[in-house]
């Protein structure tokens, strides 16, 4: 599992790879592009510390390490962007996890795993999150945390 802290003070924001997603960059560049992830979370990175966000990065092949990170997140950010890579499709146990999380929840992909194999097209996670950005490559990064910027701020107040 490897963990690291991006960008400015204020609100933290968990940002959370699955498996396979460290090896961005070389592994089918055809559909995931050859940014690799420390570009990627880079990308968010950058994004997050105009909003005064800042950015965990958490990349892990094992399921229970990214469990594991959403509890250390409770309480404690204020977001998780989460592209969970195949767990997505199969994890109840992170959308468990999820679930018991209170801040807001973006689900990330890559590529559009709607236009891709049949196996591709449920996520497990989906119920669980605002919303879901997928299929602009690594764009999504930035795209992800503009979404968690506009979900944590509140609406301005109508005068009168
Ligand atoms: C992915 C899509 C998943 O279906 C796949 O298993 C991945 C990457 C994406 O970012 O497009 O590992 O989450």
């Amino acid at each position: 599992m490897t963990t690291t802290a991006e960008g400015g003070a204020g609100a933290t924001v968990l940002l959370l790879s699955g498996p396979n997603l460290n090896l961005l960059g070389e592994r089918e560049p055809a559909v995931y592009g050859t940014a690799t992830l420390q570009e990627h979370v880079a990308t968010a990175a950058a994004a997050a510390a105009p909003y005064g966000l800042t950015l965990e990065h958490v990349q892990s092949n094992h399921e229970g390490d990214l469990v594991e990170a959403v509890h250390g997140a409770r309480g404690r950010a204020a977001a998780i962007i989460v592209n969970a890579g195949a767990l997505s499709h199969t994890s109840w146990s992170l959308h468990d996890a999820l679930a018991a999380f209170d801040g807001v929840v973006v689900e990330l992909h890559l590529s559009n795993p709607a236009a891709r194999e049949p196996f591709r097209h449920t996520s497990v996670i989906a119920p669980v999150a605002d919303g879901c950005i997928a299929g602009f490559g690594g764009l999504g990064y930035r795209l992800a945390v503009d979404a968690v910027h506009q979900l944590l701020t509140p609406p301005p107040v109508a005068d009168g």
